[in-house]
């Protein structure tokens, strides 16, 4: 049973929760619109430059296409800020990790092999029912997924495993990437903290903030040169 203190506080910071998303979500918004418009003006610029080979209009070019990038990475930054504040507000409804990962697979699987890194799912076919929100649970499973992929520029593998233990039902990531180092591991959940350039640095941030909306945990194991697990256990239902 829980006492209702608890229950007054568990309301009060979800209320809070809604009302940041419900900002940030106006923010994001007002950003979005001007920063549209000066991506199509840029391109309407780059336009106007084609066909002229002189140095100048090259140097304009080259200086258009720089902030064409910037663009792209602040569009990046808004959407990955906006899924940060999304992610503490949860639509529950009963789920398997089995089927958000196979379904998930599936779609990566392409991308994944025409990078040379290899998906292997290891799924418990008796996997307990879980309480959770199918969209967030999908999202970090791409954060995390998309992060092993990147500590992987030669190829390698991921491992995706489902396992129940005790009453918790266990989801883990292995990949055989770059891995971290103790400065980077004690970090990594910091947000805006990354070591990649034009990287947000919210998602991991994310992934953790989904996973303690549903009262789960996340433990991380690294090694430089060796891999990275992740290992998310949520409360199965009884
Ligand atoms: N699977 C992984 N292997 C190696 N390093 C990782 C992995 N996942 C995360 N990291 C490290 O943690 C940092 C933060 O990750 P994240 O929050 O997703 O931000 P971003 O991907 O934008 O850098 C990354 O920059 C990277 O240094
Ligand atoms: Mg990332």
């Amino acid at each position: 049973m829980e006492i209702p203190d608890e229950q007054l506080e568990r309301k009060r910071l979800q209320a809070e929760n809604t009302e940041l998303a419900t900002l940030a979500g106006g923010l994001a918004h007002e950003i979005r619109n001007p920063l549209s418009t000066i991506g199509m003006n840029l391109e309407l610029l780059a336009e106007e430059m084609e066909g002229d080979d002189s140095q100048r209009a090259r140097r304009m070019l080259r200086r258009i296409s720089s902030l064409q990038g910037e663009c792209r990475n602040l569009e990046e930054i808004l959407n990955a800020f906006l899924q940060f504040a999304r992610a503490g507000e949860l639509h529950l409804e009963d789920g398997n990790l089995n089927t958000i990962l196979t379904d998930y697979v599936g779609f990566l699987e392409p991308q994944a092999n025409s990078m040379e890194v290899e998906l292997r799912p290891h799924l418990d076919t008796d996997l307990p029912v879980v309480m959770m929100d199918r969209s967030l649970m999908r999202q970090a499973l791409v954060n995390l997924c998309r992060n092993a992929i990147e500590a992987m520029p030669d190829g390698g593998s991921i491992d995706l495993l489902t396992r129940t233990r005790g009453d918790q039902v266990v989801l883990e990531i292995i990949d055989t990437g770059k891995g971290m180092d103790e400065k980077t591991r004690a970090q990594m959940f910091q947000a805006f903290f990354s070591t990649r350039s034009g990287g947000s640095g919210l998602g991991l941030p994310t992934v953790r903030r989904i996973v303690e909306a549903h009262h789960g945990q996340i433990v991380c194991e690294s090694e430089p040169g060796k891999g990275t697990r992740f290992t998310i256990s949520l409360p199965a239902q009884r």
